[in-house]
Parts: structure tokens; C-alpha cells; sequence
């Protein structure tokens, strides 16, 4: 039926236009055990689409963050989906998104990642801490010729903060960071791959 289809394929749909399209149904010649499967259905709908809120960072940079990762946000994502935080330890706690400033074709040419990444990249990784609705942790990697060639020039340094309207300051840097990253050398010491 006409309705029914058009329901189910606007998916974010809003909870008070979902209530009024749901009394405006009411009110048709739709067959109540219709209806009901409809706003059953919608309601799941509503329900997946409730995903940990992930803030937009704004054009310039959040406090406390340096200017080359304002607006972070519109770059590249790495990760197609918010990677969930890790049960019994986390490296770096919480749900977060993996960005970087190059595009798909320069990275992926044939539609397959290339390493190492070019210098000049910039890997931004921000994270929502469990249970907290702002992001709380920036961990940037940032690829500077000559800088490190022991570990392929990458500069670590990760801030965090611990409320919505606060500075980020950092808290650490460089050793302890690739200490752990060398696991995945291979790839250009950067875990998460392009999805
Ligand atoms: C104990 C291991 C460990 C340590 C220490 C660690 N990381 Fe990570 N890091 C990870 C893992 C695992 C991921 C991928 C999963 C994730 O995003 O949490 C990651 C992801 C990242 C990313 C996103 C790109 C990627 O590699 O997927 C950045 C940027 C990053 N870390 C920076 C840092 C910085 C800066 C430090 C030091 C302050 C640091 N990391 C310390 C394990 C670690």
C-alpha cells in the first residue's frame, strides 16, 4: 500500500512527525492491524537509529586544538562505522571516528589502500567517552618528513578534555604512543584501515 511504503522508506524520521503521520493514519481507511505493524515497524525503526551522538566539529578548531585540525570532521573518514569502545581496556576510551586530510583517490588509487601515507598527512581520531555525549579525546598523527624516520616520521600527541565547553590539553606524546603502534608497522603504524 501506498503509506505503508512511504513510511518505511524515510528513514530518519522524527518522533513527533512519526506521532502525527501515525494519528493522520489513524484517521484513513487503513485496517487497524495494519497500523499497528506500521508504528511497530517505525518504532524499531526509531529505535537503530539511535546511535551514540557523534558532535560535528566546527570550521574552526575546538579549544585547546591546533588550527590544522579545524574542521577535522569533513576530511576523510578511515572507518565506515563509529568504532565501539574495547570491554576491559581501552587504549583510548570510547566511540569514536578516525579522519584523515586526503582524499580516497590519493590513498586508495585502485580502490585499495596504499601505504606508506603521503608526508603531510594528518590522522585525527576523536572519541565520545562512554556515558558522556561530547568528545572528550583528540589523538592526532601527523606525518613530517625528517622528523622521525625510526617510525616513519609520524609526530603522536593526544589531548582530552572533561566537559563539553572545556579546553583540550594534552596529555601525552610520541614514545609511549608508538610504542604501541608499532604493531602495525606494516601499515604505516595507523590501526584503522579505509573501510
Ligand atoms: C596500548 C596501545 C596504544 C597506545 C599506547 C596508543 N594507541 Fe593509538 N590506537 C591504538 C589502537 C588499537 C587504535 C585503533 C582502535 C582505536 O581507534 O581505538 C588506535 C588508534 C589511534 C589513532 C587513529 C588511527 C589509527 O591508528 O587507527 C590515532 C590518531 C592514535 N591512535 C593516536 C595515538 C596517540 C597520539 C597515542 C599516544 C598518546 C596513542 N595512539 C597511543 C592503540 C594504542
Amino acid at each position: 500500500m501506498k503509506t505503508h511504503m512511504g513510511i518505511q522508506d524515510y528513514k530518519p524520521i522524527p518522533r513527533n512527525l512519526l506521532a502525527v503521520l501515525a494519528i493522520a493514519l489513524l484517521f484513513t481507511a487503513c485496517a487497524s492491524e495494519q497500523l499497528e505493524e506500521i508504528i511497530e515497524k517505525s518504532e524499531e525503526e526509531t529505535m537503530t537509529i539511535e546511535e551514540p551522538v557523534q558532535p560535528t566539529a566546527p570550521a574552526v578548531a575546538l579549544p585547546g586544538l591546533p588550527d590544522d585540525v579545524a574542521g577535522y570532521t569533513q576530511w576523510l573518514k578511515l572507518n565506515a562505522e563509529p568504532i565501539p569502545p574495547v570491554p576491559g581496556g581501552d587504549p583510548h576510551n570510547g566511540t569514536k571516528n578516525v579522519y584523515v586530510n586526503q582524499t580516497r583517490d590519493t590513498i586508495a588509487p585502485n580502490g585499495t589502500q596504499q601505504f606508506p601515507y603521503p608526508d603531510g598527512s594528518i590522522v585525527v581520531k576523536d572519541a565520545i567517552r562512554p556515558g558522556k555525549d561530547y568528545i572528550g579525546l583528540i589523538a592526532i598523527m601527523r606525518k613530517k618528513a625528517g622528523t622521525d624516520p625510526d617510525h616513519n616520521d609520524w609526530e603522536f600527541i593526544e589531548y582530552v578534555r572533561n566537559a563539553a565547553d572545556a579546553e583540550f590539553s594534552v596529555i601525552a606524546q610520541d614514545r609511549i604512543c608508538w610504542g604501541c603502534h608499532a604493531r602495525v608497522e606494516d601499515i604505516d603504524y595507523v590501526f584503522t584501515e579505509l573501510d
